[in-house]
């Protein structure tokens, strides 16, 4: 389904270990030195991700693929930037909020750019940086938080299965079904994955 090769993702789509500084959210916050992390990583963590034609996402036979394939039915357009977003510092604050939904996070950044920051198996925040064609798929039940980067400006489509649920359940939400499949699925199964492979 991934037609792209990996190089061509990384242009558009890149993840790095973040570093532990309190300075704004908007910077790249990478660590010293950097620790890139790979999207074959980002894989495992159940976080899916695409190169897209941007400048053509109407007609884009690749992306009618995915929504096929994922039965991504709803579509729309999300625009944040100052200028269009009352109480934008307010707003971006909110949206940093560590939180999970009950069903995937559908992004397709056609204009501008922002980062996804999202938890590894050891609570480690990783922070993906999707820009101009990169879309991305964060799992249901995952951690994770948006903000914009210092260009201030991302324009992308927001996909969903069926009729759109966005409610965030701000950390912590461990009880909900969506949160033990998400455990169950991308965190004990790589546990016992790993397991086995050293008693081998
Ligand atoms: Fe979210």
């Amino acid at each position: 389904m991934v037609a792209s090769s990996k190089d061509d993702r990384e242009e558009v789509l890149q993840a790095w270990y973040m570093d532990d500084s309190d300075e704004d959210q908007r910077l790249p916050h990478h660590r010293d030195p950097k620790e890139f992390v790979s999207l074959d990583q980002l894989a495992d963590l159940g976080v899916l991700s695409w190169r897209l034609d941007a400048d053509n996402y109407e007609t884009d036979e690749e992306l009618k693929k995915i929504r096929e394939a994922r039965g991504y039915s709803y579509m729309d357009f999300c625009e944040v930037c100052p200028e269009k977003l009352p109480n934008y510092e307010v707003k971006i604050k909110n949206f940093f909020e560590e939180h999970l939904h009950t069903d995937e996070e559908i992004r397709y950044c056609v204009a501008g750019s922002g980062y996804f920051d999202v938890r590894d198996r050891n609570e480690k925040w990783i922070r993906v940086w999707v820009k101009k064609g990169g879309m991305i798929v964060l799992p249901a039940g995952i951690y994770h938080r948006f903000t914009l980067d210092t260009s201030n400006y991302i324009k992308a489509l927001r996909l969903f299965v069926g009729e759109p649920v966005w409610t965030p359940y701000n950390r912590p939400h461990d009880d909900l079904p969506a949160r033990k499949e998400y455990i169950e699925t991308f965190v004990n199964k790589e546990a016992s994955n790993n397991a086995v492979g050293a008693a081998a």
